[in-house]
């Protein structure tokens, strides 16, 4: 039987491919939008179809600021995907939330600056409801996973996006925890916006890697970003094939899959 799941898996830094996949094969996928990251990984485990994306892709040639995610995001739903789970790396604003642990994002605070970042305009004005914008179904079952691959999780979190590819003052990280912002990434703004315009369910699992800048005496660089990832690199792949496989046979109907039908108030043919 084949499985109503196709699973988007947009996977950050460090994280270029996911084991076990069966009848793997990189394929190119045309956007009107311009180039996604890469090829999109296409294979199954078990029933469930998987297309893979690596966000910045595959060795890591594009940065953030740079990412072209209307076509990512267009690409995965052309590729068929029924929902959408993230993986990013980023920084923690909490001290409880230490690197190693995997925080399971709840709400953004979007703080990037002139990303594209609607599929919509040119005579189609849209306003898509973000004010719940991951899937809750999705991060309930990624947080179990977490749990079953024997990964420390948080839950409920709040994720900023800065423009970068900069990190933070510490000013600006002193801020956004004032902002209520629990951890900081670079990469699911637009992502997930768009995510909701193409009515794709979207759940994002922030891999800590450091604690910004906010502590006394820290810094971020690159280097414990990076290490932090390969050490938890393995984990995040067995997290991924172990959703994969919790997958209920059934997918009941999600209202994000028909998020924009309240949405569109001005089509072109509807001009009167
Ligand atoms: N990605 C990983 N760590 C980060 C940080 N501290 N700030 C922004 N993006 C990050």
């Amino acid at each position: 039987m084949v499985s109503p799941w196709t699973i988007g898996i947009i996977g950050g830094s460090g994280l270029y491919a996911i084991e076990g996949l069966e009848d793997a094969q990189w394929i190119s996928v045309e956007s009107p939008w311009g180039k996604p990251s890469d090829e999109i990984l296409c294979g199954r485990i078990g029933d469930v179809r998987v297309r893979f994306l690596p966000r910045h892709g595959r060795g890591h040639p594009i940065s953030p600021g740079e990412l072209n995610a209307r076509a990512n995001i267009d690409a995965l739903k052309r590729a068929g995907c029924t929902d959408i789970l993230a993986v990013s790396a980023v920084g923690s604003l909490r001290e409880e939330i230490e690197p190693g642990r995997f925080a399971v994002a709840e709400q953004f605070i979007d703080m990037t600056r002139g990303r594209p970042s609607t599929f919509y305009g040119s005579g189609f004005v849209t306003h898509v409801s973000m004010a719940d914008p991951v899937c809750e179904r999705l991060s309930g079952m990624a947080a179990k996973a977490i749990a079953a691959a024997k990964g420390k999780v948080a839950t409920g979190a709040t994720y900023v996006a800065i423009e970068g590819p900069q990190f933070s003052t510490r000013a600006e990280s002193h801020m956004f925890r004032e902002l209520g912002a629990d951890i900081i990434g670079m990469t699911a703004m637009p992502e997930a916006k768009l995510a909701r315009e193409a009515e794709l369910p979207y759940a994002l699992i922030g891999m800590v890697t450091d604690y910004d800048c906010w502590r006394e005496g820290d810094a971020v660089d690159v280097t414990q970003v990076v290490t932090q990832m390969q050490q938890n690199s393995q984990l995040a792949r067995d997290m991924l094939v172990r959703f994969i496989k919790a997958l209920p046979a059934k997918r009941e109907a999600s209202p994000i899959d028909t998020a924009l039908d309240d949405s569109v108030i001005t089509a072109p043919d509807r001009h009167d």
